[in-house]
């Protein structure tokens, strides 16, 4: 992992996953462990972010590095026409580490090839996002007590969710059996499908909640307003599925509700004080886990 970007989740094998988990949870027991005061991360929003940015800003503080970077790109010569291959190129000449979200899929990559230090990926347009997919992971190992066997049921914009993509590539080292549900204009791509048939890997589709007795985990996701061309597309199916109390009733004692957050509305705030709401405290793993791929990255753990 050491000096390597993070891109897709499949940069990392099944090992380094459970090494970059193993480190969150060295994290959490002890989060103020200042490794990296001579270093200068860069975090390079093009996109908005409440959770990612503050929680690898967090991270990075923890470490004891300094920070440099934007969270509105208006801010930044990008306005005044400056590719991002000249963005990232120059800012890689001033830190030892960029972290950048931006709107289209495959910009990480494209950064990670022209940059002099290693790029994290904190989300491309509809395509990636891995450093979620660690933390989600974490939450699933710490809530479950295992990775292995896992009913997984996935909710909501299987189309634009990025979340959604990255995690179930990453889930796949762990024999898992998926359930997708979704409006049908959001049903998971066929890519994704053919991931998982290439790997033997069960999965189901529905357009209904009605299974949810069988699950493990359930993992909600927002309808990605900002990735609809058509916005009458978005009024269609905004509102396709609420989760309520009542349709917690007979699940698991195991179910955990995670949800890579921001809700809109397809949680019903009551569901906050479930026992089985798991998003806020999933949230707060992200610190722990953007420490351990930062310590990683820079050679540090
Ligand atoms: N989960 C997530 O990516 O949240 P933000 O968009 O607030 O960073």
């Amino acid at each position: 992992m050491k000096n390597r970007s993070l891109v897709s989740i499949t940069d990392y094998s099944k090992e380094e996953i459970l090494r970059i988990l193993d480190l969150a949870a060295d994290f959490e027991a002890n989060p103020n462990q200042p490794l990296m005061r001579d270093k200068v991360v860069a975090t390079l929003f093009f996109e908005p972010s409440t959770r990612t940015r503050l929680s690898f800003e967090t991270a990075i503080n923890r470490l004891g590095a300094r920070i440099i970077g934007f969270s509105d790109s208006s801010s930044s010569s990008t306005t005044k026409g400056e590719t991002l291959k000249d963005t990232i190129k120059m800012v890689s000449n001033y830190a030892d580490l960029i972290v950048m979200r931006h709107p289209l899929e495959g910009s990480a990559r494209y950064a990670s090839e022209q940059s002099l230090v290693p790029i994290i990926n904190a989300g491309d347009g509809a395509n990636q996002h891995p450093s979620q997919t660690l933390l989600d992971l974490y939450s699933i190992k710490k809530t479950q007590g295992k990775l292995d066997n896992l009913n997984i049921f996935m909710v909501g914009d299987l189309k634009y969710g990025r979340t959604v993509h990255s995690l179930l590539m990453a889930l796949s080292h762990f024999n898992p059996v998926f359930h997708f549900v979704s409006p049908v204009e959001l049903a998971i791509p066929q890519e994704y499908k053919i991931f998982l048939n290439e790997r033997d890997i069960p999965f189901f589709e529905s357009t209904t909640m009605d299974e949810l007795d069988q699950a493990d985990i359930l993992y909600m996701t927002r309808v990605q307003k900002e990735r609809f061309s058509d916005p009458m597309e978005y009024e269609r199916v905004k509102n396709a599925f609420v989760l309520k109390n009542k349709m917690l009733k007979n699940t698991r004692d195991n179910l955990k509700v995670l949800h890579p957050l921001p809700r809109v509305n397809e949680i019903d705030v009551k569901v906050d004080s479930n026992p089985k709401a798991y998003y806020f405290q999933q949230a707060k793993n992200g610190v722990y886990t953007r420490m351990a791929i930062i310590a990683a990255i820079m050679g540090l753990k």
